[in-house]
């Protein structure tokens, strides 16, 4: 063990450590509400920090999980796909931010495909008892970003229409030994044009981006 950052953690010159953020699009649709609203974040993070990796999941052959146990014992997927080499990344990335929109009150099958592959991962967290990140200090944080159609001024309502993807972003982040750390969720919109149409939302938005990251403590 040498006197450096943890495994995995950028040392910018000066000796300020920043996270790497893991930045999942989770929509079907290319350039639809929550690809803009997850490119206005990362405009944030990225004035803070350089280190972003994009994973476009509509772009990815990634199988549902088929429930066969083959992770059981040791932790590890046994499908070999696109999901194979995002393992890694979702176990030592300090920042995950998640956007995807409500279909039918919860993520679109692309995105509910990539949760519950995570199975291994709670596997190897809750039934094998490993930590991702023994070595390190960092706590790591997930975020979530997501818009639906419905139109309602009533908080209340507004909660319900989210309340499953929350519950469902929690244990995948729970699962990754991430910590939810909160969301940005926009109802009545359904598409960029609705987002334009409130002139201080990007704004809003990316400073949120920026302040999320923060320096890493
Ligand atoms: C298949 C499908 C199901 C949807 N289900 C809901 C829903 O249950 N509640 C809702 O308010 N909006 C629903 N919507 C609207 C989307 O959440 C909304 O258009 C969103 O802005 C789309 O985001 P995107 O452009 O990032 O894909 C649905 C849209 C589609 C295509």
């Amino acid at each position: 063990m040498g006197g450096g950052p943890p495994h995995g953690v950028s040392a910018e010159p000066g000796g300020i450590r920043t996270a790497r953020v893991l930045a999942v699009y989770g929509s079907p649709r290319q350039g639809g509400s929550t690809d803009t609203l997850l490119d206005f974040f990362l405009h944030g993070v990225e004035e803070a920090t350089g280190d972003t990796e994009r994973i476009v999941l509509r772009d990815l052959d990634i199988l549902p999980c088929t429930a066969c146990d083959g992770c059981r014992k040791s932790g590890r997927c046994i499908l070999t796909d696109d999901m194979t080499g995002l393992y890694e990344k979702l176990v030592t990335y300090e920042r995950i931010v998640c956007a995807f929109p409500v279909f039918f009150m919860g993520p679109p099958a692309i995105a509910k495909a990539f949760f519950d592959r995570a199975q291994a991962l709670w596997i190897r967290r809750f039934v094998l008892g490993e930590n991702s990140r023994p070595e390190s200090s960092v706590e790591r944080k997930g975020y979530l970003l997501s818009a639906c159609g419905y139109v309602t001024a009533d908080q209340k309502r507004k909660k319900r229409f989210f309340s499953c993807s929350e519950t469902i972003v929690r244990a995948f982040f729970s699962a990754c030994g991430v910590l939810y750390d909160g969301s940005l969720l926009f109802s009545g919109i359904e598409g960029p044009a609705d987002i334009d149409k409130d002139p201080t939302l990007k704004k809003r938005v990316t400073e949120r981006g920026r302040r999320w990251i923060g320096p890493l403590r």
